[in-house]
């Protein structure tokens, strides 16, 4: 197949392209404008094999692209990720995240691309009344960036339904984190809020201290649990979602390995990781955050191929700590 990534400079997308490039004779070609992703995982992947790339932008006219190309599939990952901004700038995060995917839905239309692979998050399901959620499970989103999303999703549905040929695969993801495993990407982003990333920052010197937000939540140790799933295998689930749409009908997978570990157990299990004791205050609760969020990833279990093979929440940590030493 001859695949479009956008957005494969980015954490996620970087790795997706680099499972694509060890594991499949795809043809593959890149957009990324670099705001938020960086070259070095570009000039890095292309030591595997060559691929192009070019520095541009979803609001640029990408007519020549798509006509030289003749792409078979877009994996499209270029978005904002942020919560706390997109509550302050929502409509940064409706321009980027919503409305550049109609506009390239409207080269999918022109230029006849007909599978799509669009990343998603569990984010579109809010504050849930049951701690695990499926794909069935109601999204009602709590900030601008799940509304950006599950507004996206509605626009790919849409179109899917006025043009039988098109496909598409949601993906839902959950809490994503860790690193290659072989070390060549990463997670670069300078002001990261994600609990394992600001856990290995804290073990390495970069934070004096972290915090844990709230202790008083209804789990068994009072701090909220996420369901953690290793970059690799989120990678890995993309290509399983391409080749099923490919024979199959389009589809909304949730992508987490379904079980969860609370804040504590991570920062247990990073202090054990590291040998680094680190300092952790407990801080008040943080907007926004449901008190347990766990996949039921049995969907994409049991209608794709996926197999993980990175569920194992030491690993997931020792692979961001490695790839944090490396910055
Ligand atoms: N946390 C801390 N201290 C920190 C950072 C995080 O206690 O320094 C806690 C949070 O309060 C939360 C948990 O760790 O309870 C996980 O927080 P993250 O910021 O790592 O991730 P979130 O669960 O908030 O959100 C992430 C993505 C969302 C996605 C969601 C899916 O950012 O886009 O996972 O579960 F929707």
């Amino acid at each position: 197949m001859n695949i479009l990534i956008t957005g494969a400079a980015g954490y996620i997308g970087s790795h997706v392209l680099k499972v694509l490039l060890e594991q499949s004779s795809h043809e593959i070609c890149v957009i990324d404008n670099l705001s938020k992703g960086n070259i070095n995982a570009i000039n890095e992947l292309k030591k595997i094999r060559n691929f192009e790339f070019f520095n541009v932008s979803l609001e640029d006219d990408l007519n020549e692209i798509f006509a030289k190309h003749k792409f078979d599939a877009i994996i499209h990952f270029a978005a904002f990720i942020e919560v706390f901004e997109s509550t302050q700038d929502p409509l940064k995060y409706y321009l980027n995240n919503t409305a550049n995917v109609a506009k390239i839905l409207t080269y999918c239309k022109i230029y006849g691309v007909n599978r799509f692979i669009f990343s998603s998050t569990a984010a579109v399901y809010g504050e849930p009344d049951t701690p695990e959620v499926s794909e069935e499970s109601q999204t009602i989103p709590i900030n601008p960036y799940g509304y950006s999303k599950l507004m996206s999703e509605q626009v790919i549905k849409d179109y899917a339904t006025s043009n039988k040929e098109f496909r598409y695969a949601i993906l839902r993801y959950f809490n994503v984190a860790g690193a290659d495993p072989d070390g060549l990407i990463g997670q670069n982003y300078p002001n990261a809020t994600h609990l394992i990333k600001v856990a290995v920052q804290t073990i390495l010197g970069k934070r004096e201290k972290m915090a844990i937000y709230g202790d008083d939540y209804a789990t068994d140790d009072g701090t909220c649990v996420r369901d953690y799933i290793h970059v690799s295998d989120l990678a890995t689930a993309h290509v399983s979602a391409l080749n099923h749409i490919n024979e199959n009908q389009s589809e909304i997978f949730n992508v987490g390995y379904g079980r969860g570990f609370s804040v504590k157990e991570v920062v247990k299990m990073a202090k054990e990781v590291s040998g680094v004791d680190f300092k952790v205050d407990i801080a008040n609760r943080r907007d926004g955050d449901p008190s347990v969020l766990i996949s039921n990833a049995s969907k994409i279990k049991t209608l794709t191929d996926w197999t993980p093979k990175f569920d194992d929440l030491k690993l997931i940590i020792k692979t961001a700590l490695e790839w944090e030493k490396r910055l």
